[in-house]
């Protein structure tokens, strides 16, 4: 039985659950979070990398866990924010992006960079293709710069293969033009 009926239903009734790991727990991500997520959301060595981050004020990740927050009260959300937590201690997020039909979910991830290098960042990524089987999804992909080699070996290591390298990404903190990796996982 695939879980996507039960999983709206609690939905619908703000009863979302949380999900553990071996060591970790990922919650619904959102406003709870926005101290601890503005430390890594607003620091250039955390966010090198990334298309719409750093963030240049607190404002902007509060619109941004609001915007995640109001996602999970729907019945059918088109998009999940988790946060990762370690113990008490909220550590990144990680999240899966529906596309139209609901088929394909696209993978991302970020950490406190006092959190990187103990292998947090694959367990949560194999939690969410976990998740992502649960709620009938056939296909993730995920994308990162092709200077950031510690997000593709995330996908890398979840099984996911390298389907193209197109120029044209710019990151947020650079006016340089760089490349960009794409990875894709069929699931079974
Ligand atoms: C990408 C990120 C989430 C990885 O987090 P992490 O918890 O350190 O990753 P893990 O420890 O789970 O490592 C997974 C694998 O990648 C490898 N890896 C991690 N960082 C690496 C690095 N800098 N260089 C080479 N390999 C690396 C690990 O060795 C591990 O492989 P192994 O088990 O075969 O040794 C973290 O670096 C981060 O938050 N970066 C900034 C945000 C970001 O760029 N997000 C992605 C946007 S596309």
């Amino acid at each position: 039985m695939r879980l996507k009926p039960i999983w709206h239903s609690l939905n619908k009734m703000r009863k979302v659950p949380c999900i553990k790991s071996e060591r970790l727990v990922l919650k619904p991500h959102g406003i709870d979070y926005l101290d601890s997520t503005h430390v890594y959301s607003s620091d250039l060595s955390n966010t090198l990398y990334m298309i719409h981050l750093p963030n240049q004020n607190k404002e902007e990740t509060r619109d941004f866990l609001e915007n995640v927050s109001k996602e999970w009260e729907k019945e059918v959300p088109d998009f999940y924010e988790f946060a990762i937590l370690l113990g008490d201690v909220h550590i990144g997020s990680v999240c899966l992006y529906l596309d139209e039909s609901h088929e394909t979910g696209e993978l991302g991830w970020i950490l406190n960079k006092h959190y990187w290098h103990h292998g947090y960042a694959f367990e949560a990524a194999a939690t969410m293709k976990t998740f992502a089987i649960s709620i009938g999804l056939k296909r993730l992909i995920a994308h990162c710069d092709d200077q950031n080699v510690a997000s593709y070996k995330v996908m890398e290591k979840l099984g996911m293969k390298l389907v193209s390298m197109t120029k044209g990404r710019y990151n947020k903190a650079s006016k340089e033009e760089s490349k960009e990796r794409m990875y894709q996982l069929i699931l079974e």
